[in-house]
């Protein structure tokens, strides 16, 4: 069978900035390659630190703008329902991209990447209108008044990795433009299509040119030229622990703003009394889904000893079920992983711990010749200690542990190994245990008997997992300052 794999028209390469498409200030370019086949389908522009300049100054002009002839939060939320429906009238196309540029099967693309985006877009919309700020009662002498505002920061880089580049870049946008702030955005190398089309529909959709900025190019060049600039007030940053460690440290040189959304190694506790088939399906799509490339998927499964077999093995024949493949082929349920050098970083791990003496199930069957596919897999007989275990793999591969003990304190003890804390989830019908282990998990979330996430909820981690929270109320207030207001009376 064949399908239809022409590329829905792709700007060329040029950032988009300050309503139009731009012509970068040097002629380098970068490949856009589908991982599905290692294909070059398209190129990027290559991004300099004069591309960034040329976005803040886009961005700031905006706002300066927005200030005389005001943007007010009910045109706000307008713009960003229009976004999410122009996105759903074109959800077709979207998701071709999506696919096409970072090899996500098209049935995830669609019922994923895509409807996620709208939701996202909507779920913020609303925010625009419900920011708030207080007012206090203050003790000095005499009448006064107290209250605070909430501003906009002003100006923000986002840098986004490549797994979701679509609902990566809503995820940052959303926010960003209800509190009332102007973007610019570096897209993944890998994986920007999807990103520079968005910022095309956002002006057809009355967001005022300079709003939503797309600069694509390099980390070390455009993304560090973005994080160093001047007059960027903020970074909302999501990818990898080292990466972000060195943004975080040039943010504090400016005394900058800075949310870091980082890597996981998330563990996973499943007890004897657990609902052992919804857990191994919901471990198996959370860990094998997008290939494994999700900062919060579980990767970590401490399964008591007495059904450790039996879910493990649950896991590994889903794995082994899965129907692995052509991207386009609306059957396919996993595809590719972004990159040769992630499929050839990701197998290091699995051989490593297959050279120390762990065992291998899952997927057996033959992965097709071209792309970067890689097998779902679940080794067992592993342990702290080994890279698998402690490293964020960030492909289709789950390490299973098991666990003898009934005490919280050890096997929080066991969840807790780790240097991340990004998510945690817990499966037991027993309501103490769950309720003990949450308090005793080192994560920014917990998921008790299920692994599905939701946009309300706010998102992020602890330890080297990064600080700072996304989506919610906190997710949306992380973009903008609180001004303290104090008026004494009587002075007229
Ligand atoms: P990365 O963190 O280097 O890249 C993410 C984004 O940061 C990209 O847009 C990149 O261009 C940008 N970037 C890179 N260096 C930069 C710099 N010096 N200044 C400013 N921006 C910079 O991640 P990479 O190299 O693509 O993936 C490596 C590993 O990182 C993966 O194997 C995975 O373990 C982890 N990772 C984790 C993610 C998560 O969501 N938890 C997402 C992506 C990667
Ligand atoms: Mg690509």
């Amino acid at each position: 069978m064949t399908f239809d794999s022409s590329l829905p028209a792709v700007p060329g390469a040029r950032h988009f900035i300050g309503g139009g498409w731009v012509e970068p200030a040097s002629c380098e370019r970068l490949p856009v390659e589908n991982p599905a086949t290692g294909e070059v389908i398209a190129e990027l522009a290559a991004g300099s630190a004069e591309d960034i300049d040329r976005a803040v100054k886009a961005a700031d002009g905006a706002l300066t703008a927005a200030r005389h002839a005001r943007w007010t939060p009910s045109q706000r939320q307008d713009a960003l329902l229009a976004l999410a429906n122009a996105v759903e009238a074109q959800a077709e196309e979207f998701a071709l991209l999506e696919t096409l540029d970072a090899g996500k099967p098209i049935s995830n693309s669609r019922r994923v990447d895509v409807p996620g985006t709208v939701a996202t877009l909507r779920y913020f919309a609303g925010w625009a209108t419900k920011l708030t700020g207080e007012s206090m009662e203050l003790s000095q002498p005499g009448e006064s008044t107290g209250y605070t505002l909430r501003e906009p920061v002003g100006v923000v880089g986002h840098i986004i990795p490549w797994n979701y580049p679509l609902m990566g870049a809503a995820f940052k946008l959303g926010p960003a433009i209800a509190a009332g702030c102007a973007v610019v955005l570096k897209p993944a190398e890998q994986s920007s299509l999807s990103a520079l089309r968005l910022a095309e529909l956002a002006i057809a959709c009355g967001f005022p040119p300079g709003f939503f900025n797309v600069v694509t190019g390099v980390g070390p060049v455009a993304g560090a030229a973005l994080v160093d600039h001047p007059d960027v007030a903020k970074i909302s940053f999501t990818g990898s622990t080292a990466t972000g460690t060195q943004i975080a440290a040039a943010c504090a040189r400016q005394m900058k703003r800075v949310t870091v959304e980082l890597g996981g190694k998330s563990p996973i506790i499943v007890f004897a009394d657990a609902d052992l088939d919804a857990a191994a399906r919901a471990i198996a799509m959370n860990i094998f889904f997008n290939s494994g490339q999700t900062c919060s998927a579980g990767s970590r499964l401490f399964v008591h000893r007495d059904v450790a077999d039996t879910l493990t093995g649950k896991v590994a024949q889903i794995g082994a079920a899965m129907k692995i493949g052509d991207t386009r082929d609306p059957e396919t349920q996993l595809g590719p992983v972004i990159t040769a050098a992630q499929r050839s970083r990701i197998s290091t791990f699995v051989e490593g711990a297959l050279a120390q003496g762990a065992q291998s199930r899952g997927y057996e069957g033959a992965l097709p010749d071209a792309g970067y596919y890689v097998a779902p897999t679940v080794l067992s007989e592993v342990r702290s200690g080994m890279a698998a275990v402690d490293e964020e793999i960030f492909g289709p591969v789950l390490c299973a542990m098991p666990f003898e003990t009934h005490d919280l304190d050890e096997i929080a003890a066991l969840a807790n190994d780790n240097r991340y804390g990004l998510s945690a989830y817990v499966w037991t019908r027993s309501l103490s245990r769950a309720h003990g282990l949450i308090g005793r998990l080192r994560a920014g979330t917990v998921r008790v008997n299920s692994a599905a996430g939701e946009i309300v909820m706010p998102a992020g981690g602890v330890r080297q997992s990064g600080f700072g929270r996304e989506n919610g109320r906190a997710g949306v207030e992380a973009y903008t300052e609180l001004k303290s207001v104090t008026i004494a009376h009587g002075h007229d």
